[in-house]
C-alpha cells in the first residue's frame, strides 16, 4: 500500500519543499492548510515539479473531527509531519493568545488524530530559537534550553514539552523534533519559494526585495557586536536540504524500530555566517549591488548562533549538501519569478 504522509501546513514555505522531498522519496503527501499564510497556487508550483496533483485540503488543522475525516478519505496516513504554525516574532508578542491557540491547539489535535489513526510517526518543527543566546558555540542538542524571549519561541518550548511528555505516557508512534537553523533559498527550478506577506522582517527575503526595487535599502541592524566583522551570525541552511531531513526523519521513524521514541536533532549546515557575508555573497554570485547601511540592534536579536549538526549526520545520515552560492543564486532567481506573476 501507498505511504502517505499528512503534511500540516503543507503549502507553506518548508512544507511545500518537503512535499518535493517525499514524493521524490516514494512517499505520498497529503496536504493540510488552511491558507492562513500561504496560496492554492502553490499547488501548480509543486505539479510542475512533482508531475502530479497533490491531494489537498483546506482545513484548519485545529479542527480534529476535520482531520480525522481526511484521514478516512486518504486509507494509508502513516505518518503526520506538523508545520502548521504562526512564525512571526514580533507579531506573537502583540497577540500572544492567537499565537499559543494556534500553534498548541493544532499541535494537541494532531498528536490526538496520530493517536486514533493509529499512525507511526510525528515530525514537529522545532526551531534553534529554543536555545536562545547559548554561550558555547557551535549547539548541540545537549546545550541548555534557556527561557524564552518571545511567545513565539516559547510556543515551540512548551510544543516540545507536549510531545516528549505525550510520548512518554505511551502514545503510539514515534517522535523527531527538528530544530532548524534559519532556512533560505528556493528550489532550483523556481517553481516554489518563499512568499513573504507585508514588510519582510527575515533576512534573505528583505535581501530580494530590496536588490528588485521594492524596499530602497537593507537596514543591516547592528556592526558592533562581537563578531568577527561587527554583524550577527546564524547558521543558514538551504530549504531543499531542510525538506531532506523530514523525509530521513520519516524513514527512521518507519523502518528502525529500535530508535528511541523521541529524539531532537539540529538542522544546519554546522557553518556560522555574518549579516555582511551574506550581503557580499548575494552581491557576488547574483551580479547585483545591494544598497545597505547599517542601522542600530534589533531588539531580541542573538549575537551569534550555529548548529552542530553531527548528531543528525550519526543518526540520521543527514547532512547539508548545498553551497551558500548555489542558495542564494535560487533565492534571487525566486525573487525574479515573483515579480513576472
Ligand atoms: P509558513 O507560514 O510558510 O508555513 C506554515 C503553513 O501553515 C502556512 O501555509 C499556513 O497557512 C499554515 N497554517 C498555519 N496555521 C494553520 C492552521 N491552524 N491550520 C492549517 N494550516 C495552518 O511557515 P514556514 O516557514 O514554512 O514554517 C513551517 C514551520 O517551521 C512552522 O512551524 C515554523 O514555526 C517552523 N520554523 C520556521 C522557521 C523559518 O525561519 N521559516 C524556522 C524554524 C522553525
Ligand atoms: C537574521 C539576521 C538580523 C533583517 C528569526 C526567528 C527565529 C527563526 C528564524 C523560526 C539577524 C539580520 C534581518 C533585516 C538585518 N524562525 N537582519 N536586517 O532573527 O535569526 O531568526 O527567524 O523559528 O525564531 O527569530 O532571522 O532572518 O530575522 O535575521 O540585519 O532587515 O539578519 O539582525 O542578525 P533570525 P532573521
Amino acid at each position: 500500500m501507498e505511504k502517505k504522509i499528512l503534511v500540516a501546513g503543507g503549502l507553506g514555505y518548508i512544507g511545500s519543499h518537503t512535499c518535493v522531498q517525499l514524493r521524490e522519496a516514494g512517499y505520498h503527501p497529503v496536504i493540510v492548510d488552511n491558507l492562513s499564510n500561504s496560496e492554492v497556487s502553490v499547488l501548480d508550483g509543486l505539479e510542475k515539479i512533482i508531475g502530479e496533483r497533490l491531494p489537498f485540503y483546506e482545513a484548519d488543522c485545529q479542527d480534529k473531527e476535520a482531520l480525522i475525516g481526511i484521514c478516512k478519505k486518504e486509507p494509508g496516513i502513516v505518518g503526520i509531519i506538523n508545520f502548521a504554525a504562526y512564525k512571526a516574532v514580533g507579531e506573537s508578542v502583540e497577540k500572544p493568545l492567537s499565537y499559543y491557540r494556534n500553534n498548541l491547539n493544532v499541535l494537541i489535535s494532531l498528536l490526538e488524530v496520530a493517536e486514533e489513526c493509529r499512525m507511526k510517526a510525528f515530525v514537529f518543527s522545532s526551531s534553534c530559537t529554543v536555545y536562545g543566546e547559548a554561550e558555547i558555540q557551535p549547539v548541540t542538542e545537549e546545550t541548555p534550553i534557556l527561557p524564552a524571549t518571545s511567545p513565539y519561541g516559547n510556543t515551540k518550548q512548551i510544543a516540545e514539552e507536549i510531545i516528549t511528555d505525550a510520548i512518554h505516557a505511551g502514545m503510539p508512534f514515534k517522535a523527531i523534533l527538528l530544530r532548524y537553523f534559519n532556512p533560505i533559498g528556493a528550489h532550483p527550478s523556481a517553481m516554489i519559494g518563499e512568499l513573504p506577506r507585508g514588510v519582510p522582517q527575515n533576512l534573505l527575503p528583505y535581501v530580494c526585495q530590496t536588490a528588485a526595487g521594492i524596499r530602497k535599502e537593507l537596514k543591516i541592524f547592528g556592526n558592533d557586536y562581537d563578531t568577527p566583522d561587527g554583524t550577527c551570525i546564524r547558521d543558514y541552511i538551504d530549504i531543499n536540504d531542510l525538506a531532506n531531513a523530514h523525509v530521513k526523519a520519516i524513514d527512521r521513524m518507519l523502518e528502525v524500530k529500535e530508535a528511541p521514541n523521541v529524539e531532537a536533532f539540529n538542522i544546519g549546515t554546522g557553518r556560522g555566517v555574518s549579516v555582511l557575508e551574506i550581503v557580499k555573497t548575494f552581491e557576488k554570485v547574483n551580479g547585483l549591488t545591494l544598497p545597505y547601511s547599517f542601522a542600530p540592534r534589533r531588539e531580541g536579536d542573538i549575537e551569534k548562533i550555529w548548529a552542530d549538526p553531527k548528531k543528525a549526520l550519526n543518526v540520521l545520515g543527514w547532512k547539508a549538501t548545498r553551497s551558500l552560492d548555489d542558495t542564494l543564486k535560487s533565492t534571487w532567481k525566486w525573487q525574479m519569478r515573483l515579480q513576472e506573476k
